[in-house]
């Protein structure tokens, strides 16, 4: 018995010395195997605790019960502390110096315009309406009253999809305006309607400085009794001195569009454009809405009268930024966007 307990406390202090002598973590597996392990020295004086006499097991068992506690408890002491060193970085740290900053994404140019273009409308009453990108031809021409001969319509100017079978009805093609959306909206709707309708568009361009494949509008309509070509140009007003500054001026010059009657064409001028050398510049289609079209959408023309209205977005984003090249706003150069 004496001899027993004469070996634990040597036993232990070596295993002691050696966890805290190990510098890594395979360090000190390897001493906790060679002393703790099924073939490990402490481990062996354990299996002697059965060839002791049966009264002295109690004292022998507990006191190599508690020598072995301390070292469990020691050999996790000691593994936290490497598992920390082994976590650190290995190079000296400065924490003084300034950190990493994560650079804050920002919206697209052209989705801030349309986001202020949408909150001008908001703010007398218009909802956002929406329609699919894959219209048929009925949406996009023929109930806008736009005949078959129309330019619009034809293969070079716009991107039809294969229909399964040859004839088939309708044909469907890649939206060339937004203005499909007042007839898919009026069909479901029963007047008065005040809606806008920001969306991508699709025309067949050779993309070059002002002119891209894939475009953005925005398309309004306004639909009640007794509406006015006034209200059309003082809603028009408003919404433009906001977008580009309270000295803009608008004038409305006659044009010709199939679903309006009469129809305009919208020019205005602010420092932006007289910044660009123009007094005048483009901008906007707009008109009465033809009664043919409440005709085909089964609204009463004798009763209800509107406006509508279509422009580009990437336009307006051009001549409030200065971008001279409408490609700029596909590339995703974040050189370029950052500066938005
Ligand atoms: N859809 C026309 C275009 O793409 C723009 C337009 C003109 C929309 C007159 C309208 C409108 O609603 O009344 O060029």
């Amino acid at each position: 018995m004496a001899g027993f307990l004469d070996d634990i406390e040597p036993l232990k202090a070596a295993a002691l010395v050696d966890f805290a002598a190990a510098t890594d973590l395979a360090g000190l597996e390897q001493a906790r195997v060679n002393f703790l392990g099924s073939n490990g020295r402490f481990t062996a004086l354990m299996k002697k605790l059965g060839t002791l006499p049966k009264e002295e097991k109690p004292a022998a068992g507990k006191a190599i019960n508690m020598a072995k506690e301390a070292l469990e408890a020691a050999f996790t002491g000691r593994r936290s502390e490497l598992e920390l060193k082994a976590a650190l970085p290995k190079e000296p740290t400065d924490f003084t110096l300034p950190g990493r900053r994560r650079s804050l994404g920002k919206l697209h140019p052209l989705t801030q315009v349309t986001e202020e273009i949408i909150r001008s409308f908001r703010k007398i009453g218009f909802v956002v309406a929406d329609g699919p990108e894959i219209e048929d031809e009925y949406h996009c021409f023929d109930a806008l009253n736009t005949p078959a001969d129309h330019p619009a319509r034809d293969e070079q100017d716009t991107f039809y999809l294969a229909t399964p079978s040859e004839g088939a009805q309708p044909s469907c093609l890649l939206r060339t305006h937004t203005s499909s959306v007042q007839i898919r909206v009026m069909q479901k709707q029963s007047p008065p309607v005040r809606i806008i309708v920001p969306g991508r568009v699709y025309r067949r361009d050779n993309a070059d400085a002002t002119h891209n494949p894939t475009f953005h509008q925005v398309e309004g309509l306004y639909v009640d009794r007794n509406v006015t070509v006034g209200d059309l140009k003082g809603t028009v007003e408003f919404v433009f001195e906001e977008l580009m500054g309270p000295e803009t001026r608008i004038r409305f010059r006659p044009h010709y569009f199939s679903y309006t009657e009469p129809s305009f064409e919208i020019d205005f001028s602010s420092a932006l454009t007289r910044k660009m050398g123009k007094e005048w510049l483009e901008i906007a289609g707009c008109g009465m809405v033809h009664p043919q079209v409440f005709e085909n959408v089964g609204y009463d023309p004798e009763v209800w009268t509107g406006w509508a209205f279509g422009f580009g977005i990437e336009r307006i984003a051009m001549i409030r930024y200065g971008i001279n090249d409408i490609r700029l706003f596909y590339e995703n150069d974040l050189r370029f966007l950052k500066q938005f």
